[in-house]
């Protein structure tokens, strides 16, 4: 039996990749989460001590609290993140003390039990690209936002743990997830959910940046992968070569629920907004053996019918601080923007 902390794991990715790796079964799990407001019970469900599941609630900030809850752990996988790109320019001192601060308590906590770090990072940390290429594995970090370079800095600081304390750590840049218990202040849960609530879908710019996107099932089938088969020090990119723009996410969500392509309206750009991300997972593909299984029209339908079927989670993520949240980042934007439709 194996047994692994797995920080942030009450988030959308570190949910499914416990779910996942309990449902496969020889794994216990030790989650530890500071339910910040993207961190959600609800996202466990259904896990318990039967299932080799326990729950710690403390942040990873805390080196008392990450010491106790390795003990007996043989591996640390880290999802404990501020992730949203948007959160970081209103508010980015959060983002360098989880991302940063956080990930070096947990390298110290790795370092001193000997264990191995899997440090599930970002395609963001490349910056942005232009409209020919893919970003491998060598490719400069050059971060836009404060949320990439903190997870840059992470990564370097990973790096040099490394060769200075001798850390076996593996790190994973993976493209935008989505799939189910995604919040709904990333791109794709909040269009669906706008459109099945018959509201606007905000598109920022002209709509034509273009991202990475995988099934979050792929994606966590991958981090598995890694951490058990991958090379120490070496950092593999996860991608489904599954590259499109916002406007055409947005068109494929309108078409699947039945909404009219006037919903989808341009909202002011985000500062910094990266223009492309694009992976190559060759070395993940070549040296582990990884594809990936979801092809992304099955994979969004599947999202959601899961986003149909649990509104109530739906619901209770959009109540409380996600009212304030989306009031500031919408409100005046939404009222001066024109509608796709219009525009075309
Ligand atoms: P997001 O889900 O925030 O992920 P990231 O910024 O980490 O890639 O955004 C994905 C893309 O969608 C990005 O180009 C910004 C854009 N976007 C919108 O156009 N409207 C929105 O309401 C959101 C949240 C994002």
């Amino acid at each position: 039996m194996v047994k692994i902390l797995v920080a942030g794991a009450a988030g959308f990715i570190g949910s499914n990749f416990v779910r996942r790796l309990l449902a496969a079964g020889g794994h216990e799990v030790v989650v530890l989460d500071s339910l910040t407001y993207a961190g959600n019970m609800e996202n466990l469900a259904g896990l318990d001590a039967s299932n080799g599941f326990s729950f710690v609630h403390g942040s990873i900030c805390d080196p008392a609290v990450v010491k106790a809850a390795v003990q007996g752990c043989d591996a640390i996988v880290n999802f404990a993140a501020e992730t949203h790109v948007d959160r970081s320019i209103e508010n980015p001192a959060v983002f360098i003390e989880s991302n940063v601060l956080g990930t070096m308590v947990l390298i110290q906590a790795a370092v001193g039990a000997g264990l191995r770090l899997l440090q599930v990072s970002t395609d963001e940390v490349y910056g942005s690209l232009g409209e020919e290429g893919l970003f491998d594995e060598d490719w400069p970090l050059d971060p836009s936002s404060p949320y990439a370079a903190s997870k840059a800095s992470a990564d370097m600081l990973i790096g040099a743990s490394a060769r200075t304390y001798g850390l076996d750590a593996v790190i994973t840049r993976c493209g935008n997830n989505y799939g189910p218990r995604q919040f709904p202040e990333k791109l794709i849960p909040l269009l669906i959910a706008n459109a099945m609530a018959g509201e606007t879908l905000p598109i920022y710019g002209d709509g034509l940046n273009v991202r990475d996107w995988i099934h979050v099932d792929d994606h966590c089938d991958a981090l598995r992968l890694v951490l058990e088969k991958g090379q120490s020090g070496r950092v593999y990119n996860v991608s489904a070569v599954g590259e499109l723009t916002n406007r055409e996410v947005c068109s494929r969500i309108l078409a699947a629920l039945g909404k009219p392509e006037s919903l989808m309206r341009h909202v002011d750009d985000r500062p910094g907004h990266d223009r492309r991300y694009a992976l190559d997972p060759s070395r993940l593909q070549n040296e582990l053996g990884w594809k990936a299984n979801v092809a992304f029209d099955e994979g969004l339908s599947t999202t959601i019918e899961w986003y149909q079927a649990n509104s109530a989670w739906l619901d209770n993520v959009r109540s409380g601080e996600y009212r304030g949240y989306y009031e500031r980042m919408y409100a005046s934007r939404l009222e001066s923007g024109t509608t796709v439709a219009e525009e075309d």
